[in-house]
């Protein structure tokens, strides 16, 4: 298929090209590049590339192809504390806008980034699967929420979205975050010999590695239209929901110096949900995930113990999002509406 992935220079973005192209499909990627310079790896798979803020689509850019995988957002929720407004204008109206233009073009599959946020602290003692409530609890998931909505009023014949649940993600990427729990984890043991956790350690949180998110969406394009068609699937491993403290154990394994610590009192993320994956792994019998959190911890250490990593870069903005945003709001260098200002 030929395929235009979205926020293809992101965290996930660089894995999910590797992954598709060597699915066969040909790719092209379309960002606007806010973290340009943020490099933890320089090699890249070659693309073809647009550099397009999202909300600047044209119908223009879209034609000719197959399906979107729409990976551009301000993807975390600290980012909607800044300004709620952003995130709606960038990961809510601007997404609908591409749908609407992507069917408009003749585009007949739209794989779209959701996020198991969207169930909040959902108040469900057991596992969640894709029929439980949503309990949004920022605006990041609430514009989750919201696309998959507008995201189903589109679907028609000739037109099918798919919404990728993701759990949190994990892993090595050229364009690495330090802001997800176990690449943070795994970066306070390598950089300080101590595991910081920043609250009780009680949270649950599902984990899938980046490279599993992309065999998934690998997965909704091969499959037949009336497998994925206006069909949300959870992403992630059952095996892979774990407490915080529990993924810290993991790290601990790899770095068996390391200490854990505990922040304590409240937690600042007052998410806790453990996920079902039941429906993507019936689905897709033939691209099973396979990443654990084991794995993923030898993977970071590694990598970062390779790269260098000290405790300056792994605080600095090059891997954290909200300051690489804020450094360009700071500088000048976006305006206050997040657009270049040259
Ligand atoms: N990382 C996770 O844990 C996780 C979990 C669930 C879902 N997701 C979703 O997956 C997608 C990708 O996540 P990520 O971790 O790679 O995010 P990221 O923040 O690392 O990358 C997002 C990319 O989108 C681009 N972008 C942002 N605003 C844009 C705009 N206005 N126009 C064009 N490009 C723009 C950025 O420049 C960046 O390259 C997001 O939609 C996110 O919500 C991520």
């Amino acid at each position: 298929m030929r395929v235009l992935v979205t926020g293809h220079n992101g965290y996930i973005g660089p894995v999910m090209l590797r992954v598709l192209q060597a699915a066969g499909h040909d790719c092209v990627g379309l960002d606007t590049d806010y973290f340009v310079g943020c490099e933890f790896e320089a090699a890249r798979a070659p693309c073809p590339e647009l550099k397009v803020d999202i909300r600047d689509v044209e119908p223009k850019h879209l034609e000719g192809f197959d399906a979107i995988v729409h990976l551009a957002a301000l993807s975390n929720d600290p980012m909607g504390d800044i300004n709620d407004d952003w995130t709606y204008d960038i990961n809510l109206r601007a997404t609908i806008k591409l749908a609407e233009y992507a069917k408009a073009a003749g585009v007949k599959r739209f794989v779209y980034a959701s996020s198991c946020s969207i169930y909040g602290s959902s108040g469900i003692a057991g596992f969640v699967d894709e029929t439980a409530p949503f309990a949004p609890l920022t605006a990041y998931a609430i514009s989750k929420v919201k696309c998959e909505e507008a995201l189903a009023a589109l679907a028609g014949p000739g037109f099918s979205p798919t919404y990728m649940r993701n759990a949190t993600a994990f892993g090595a990427s050229p364009r690495l975050r330090v802001d997800i729990v176990l690449n943070n984890l795994c970066a306070w043991a390598v950089t300080t010999g101590k595991i910081n956790i920043m609250s009780d350690g009680s949270p649950w949180r599902p984990v899938v590695h980046i490279e599993d998110i992309s065999r998934a969406v690998a997965a909704v394009l091969a499959a037949p239209v009336e497998v994925v068609h206006d069909q949300g699937f959870n992403v992630g491993l059952n095996s892979e929901n774990y407490q915080v403290r529990d993924i810290a154990g993991f790290v601990r394994a790899v770095v068996p110096e390391a200490e854990v610590t505990y922040a304590g009192g409240n937690n600042p993320d007052p998410r806790s949900y453990r996920v079902s994956f039941d429906k993507y792994a019936k689905a897709f019998p033939d691209f099973p995930l396979t990443w654990t959190v084991a794995a993923g911890a030898r993977e970071l250490v590694d990598a970062y113990r390779a790269h260098g990593l000290t405790l300056d870069e792994f605080q600095g903005r090059r891997y954290i999002r909200l300051k690489q945003i804020k450094h360009l709001i700071d500088t000048g260098l976006v305006d206050d509406s997040l657009r270049w200002t040259k």
